[in-house]
């Protein structure tokens, strides 16, 4: 992977890079978990600027940047920054880069990060923009598959939920389309993957639109659950004709494979019950932690 670039789009990465970005995750994991001191990152500065709430992304970009022995610049909340008495992201990019090594930017605007990116002296990350894309969440639920099953090809990856507006599900079938894999996508019909999107991955993707979970759910290997994102919506009486219009709850995995696996990107609100979560399919924990080696990883390659 070429150090010094920008990662806006999951497109970005080609897949030798994806997997070896999944074999220095492993390196990062088992590091952490001997209790290895790192300092590879030491007298780096990662700016971290949040235009939109997050817990794990964050958070785990933060703790891996201090776990590599690196130090952090934060804006958590825009109301905080100078955002909030008008300047530009341009502008704010401009100057955040001067202070920088690395650039880590959440933003309500799809295309923000690509826009920060043109902007930026320094690398930038896209954590999320608008219902854009989420490249970084597709690399540890791309790593967390390939830990489960020791492959990515040849699964049966279900992605559940919101389609439309959900950025992580729009990075992880962009990524998906250079596997060998099959996908169902399962949502409300208002909530389905927007054309922009199935227009990039119908010839590489064999892909099955439903509304029906319990028609594919018997073939999956990877559950994959998403979150309504009341957030985005336009039309509030809109949103509320979604509300509950899908949950995965003890009898759903009870159809599932006993090899199979649940994923989510979190937060999750009422799509997946919590007496599903000690269940030894429900992985979404395990893979919110891998967001620390994975990020890790990351910031190494792009850094060092
Ligand atoms: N998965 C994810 O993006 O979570 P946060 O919104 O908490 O960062």
């Amino acid at each position: 992977m070429k150090t010094n670039r920008s990662l806006v789009s999951v497109e970005d990465l080609s897949t030798e890079e994806l997997m070896d970005l999944f074999k220095l995750s492993t390196d990062m994991d088992r590091d952490l978990r001997s209790g290895k001191r790192l300092t590879e990152m030491q007298g780096k500065i990662m700016a971290t600027l949040f235009y939109e709430p997050s817990t794990r992304t964050r958070l785990s970009f933060e703790s891996a940047m201090r776990r590599l022995g690196g130090s952090v610049i934060s804006v958590a909340d825009p109301r905080s920054s100078s955002a909030a008495k008008g300047e530009s992201l341009a502008d704010s990019i401009r100057v955040v880069s001067s202070y920088s090594d690395l650039i880590i930017i959440r933003h309500p605007l799809e295309g923000a990060a690509k826009l920060a990116s043109r902007f930026s002296s320094v690398p930038v990350i896209n954590a999320g923009d608008g219902s854009g894309q989420h490249p970084t969440q597709t690399l540890l639920d791309l790593y967390t598959i390939h830990r489960e099953f020791g492959r990515i090809d040849d699964l049966t990856i279900t992605v559940l939920g919101d389609l439309k507006y959900g950025r992580t599900t729009h990075s992880l079938l962009l990524a998906l389309a250079r596997f060998e894999v099959r996908v169902n996508l399962v949502s409300p019909p208002i909530l389905k993957v927007p054309s922009h999107i199935l227009d990039r991955v119908k010839s590489s993707l064999q892909m099955v639109e439903t509304d029906s979970l319990e028609s594919v759910i018997e073939d999956t290997d990877v559950l994959y659950v998403t979150r309504i994102q009341k957030e985005r919506f336009a039309d509030m009486n809109e949103y509320r004709s979604v509300i509950g219009s899908y949950s995965v709850v003890r009898e759903t995995v009870d159809l599932m494979k006993q090899q199979s696996i649940i994923l989510h990107p979190l937060p999750r609100v009422d799509e997946i019950d919590e007496n599903v979560d000690n269940d030894k399919r429900a992985r979404y924990f395990e893979q919110a932690a891998y967001g620390v080696p994975v990020r890790m990883a990351l910031i190494h390659k792009i850094l060092e």
